[in-house]
Formats: structure tokens, sequence, C-alpha cells
């Protein structure tokens, strides 16, 4: 995988259409790999309706939840009982009743400071891929989940903050975040994100108009940025394009 190939923008209806094509997209990825699976999620609101799709019969009975693990992309540094914590969302929707406990890798916010855990988590990634350096040739996670801020972060990557340009680390501590909620942020890196065979942005709902049409006249935003060395698709609502829907 030597470059990243352009975004592959696919159209869908509404938030159901674009969380059944997320979740058929996942299947895939798990099809396509007889060993094991590495899959990092994304906080936020926009995969919420995927997590609960993947809980449902349909698709948890097709999930081969011993050969999956799942990472995180960013956290919010509040401890996992507070709802505004990412891996806690997504333990509740669904990795809980299903992932064995010791497939289910968060970022630790019980640490000092956002540097630790960054630095923990970024171990913790190096232990599961066996190397300390990334081989483009050799993807870190099968499949990436993204969300875009409405200043067009994604994960927890902030336009014009250092963090955006870090080429060694795979993770890093972000002390201060640039839009609600406004709590110290962990996030994995460009290069980090970047290694995995596809990278699966959402993105639905007339709110997400705005930011839509800013990323494509800004090339420097961080979620323009952020591309796989594989595959980058953005799932696209009609109301998030501006279209009128029936
Ligand atoms: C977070 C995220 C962040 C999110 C975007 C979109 O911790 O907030 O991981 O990058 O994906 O802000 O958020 P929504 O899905 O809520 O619009």
């Amino acid at each position: 995988m030597p470059s990243p190939t352009p975004i592959n923008r696919i159209v869908v209806a509404d938030p159901v259409a674009l969380a059944d094509a997320a979740a058929k997209r996942l299947m895939a990825r798990i099809e396509a790999n007889p060993g094991r699976i590495a899959i990092c999620l994304t906080g936020g609101s926009s995969p919420k309706q995927l997590y609960r799709l993947l809980a449902s019969e349909a698709y948890s009975k097709r999930i081969p939840w011993d050969r999956m693990h799942w990472f995180i992309g960013d956290e919010r540094f509040v401890s996992p009982a507070d709802p505004l914590n990412n891996m806690a969302m997504a333990r509740g929707i669904f990795l809980d009743r299903f992932a064995p406990k010791d497939h289910i890798h968060p970022i630790l916010t019980d640490v000092a400071t956002p540097d630790q855990s960054a630095e923990r988590y970024q171990r913790e990634l190096q232990t599961f891929y066996d190397a300390d350096q990334l081989d483009p040739t050799r993807p870190l996670f099968d499949l990436v989940l993204m969300g875009i801020g409405p200043d067009g972060h994604t994960a927890s990557l902030f336009p014009g903050y250092p963090a955006v340009n870090e080429t060694e680390r795979w993770v890093v501590g972000v002390p201060q975040a640039h839009v609600d909620p406004f709590v110290p942020r962990v996030s994995l890196t460009l290069p980090a994100l970047a290694s995995c065979r596809e990278m699966l942005f959402e993105l639905a709902g007339h709110e997400k108009h705005a930011i839509l049409a800013k990323l494509s006249t800004d090339e420097s935003l961080p979620a323009n940025r952020a591309r796989s060395l594989g595959e980058t698709v953005l799932l696209v609502d009609q109301a998030a394009l501006g279209e009128k829907t029936a």
C-alpha cells in the first residue's frame, strides 16, 4: 500500500441507510481476513446507529467475536463512568454484550495526564502490532471508523493544533479541545490512523452540511488529511449533502 488513494464518496438516503452501509462494509472487511481482525472505533454521535446495528441479532450472530479486537481512535479524558467517554459509549451499546473483555482496548483515563495515557496506548498498539514502527505493507487496523466535527476535526485532531502534524508518535495527548466537550483528549495520530485497510467516515444530517461544503475548499483541515494507505470511504447522507429528502 504505497500511497493514499482518493476518497471514495458513497451517497445514501438517510442515517438508517448509512448505518446499514457501514455495517456491510465492516462485514466485508471481516470476510476478507481469516485471521485476527482489528477495528478502530470512533466516538461522538455519528457511529451510534451502526453500533446498535452490530448489537442486533442479524449482525451479532455473524460477527466472529473471538477473532475481533476493538480499539478507539480518540478518547475524552474523563472517567469511563462519564457519559462523555467514547469507549464506554461503544461498550454500553454493543461491546460489553459480545466482545471478550481482553479484546476491548480502551484508552485509559485513570492515569495522571493525557500524555501518559497516550504513551500507554501507543505501547499497547505496538504490542498488538508486534513492532514499534508501522510497515506500510502491513496495516495495523482492518477498519478505522471516523466522524467529522463542525470545525473539520477528526478523531481529536483539531485544526491548527500540533497533533495534526505528528509524524513519529502513534498516539498523543491533546491538552485542550477546540470544540465541545471541552475536556482534554487523547488521540491517535494521522500515521497510526492511516495504517488500515479501510478508513470509513460517516457523515449524516443537515447539521453536517456546512462542514461538508468547507471540506471541498480547505485541504488543510484534519479530516482532509486523514487518509488510509488502503481505501478511504466517505459515507454521506442526502441531508448532509444539502439535498431534499422525500
Ligand atoms: C469525539 C470524536 C470526534 C467525533 C466528531 C464528530 O471524541 O468527539 O471521536 O472526532 O467523531 O466530533 O462527532 P459527532 O459524530 O458527534 O458529530
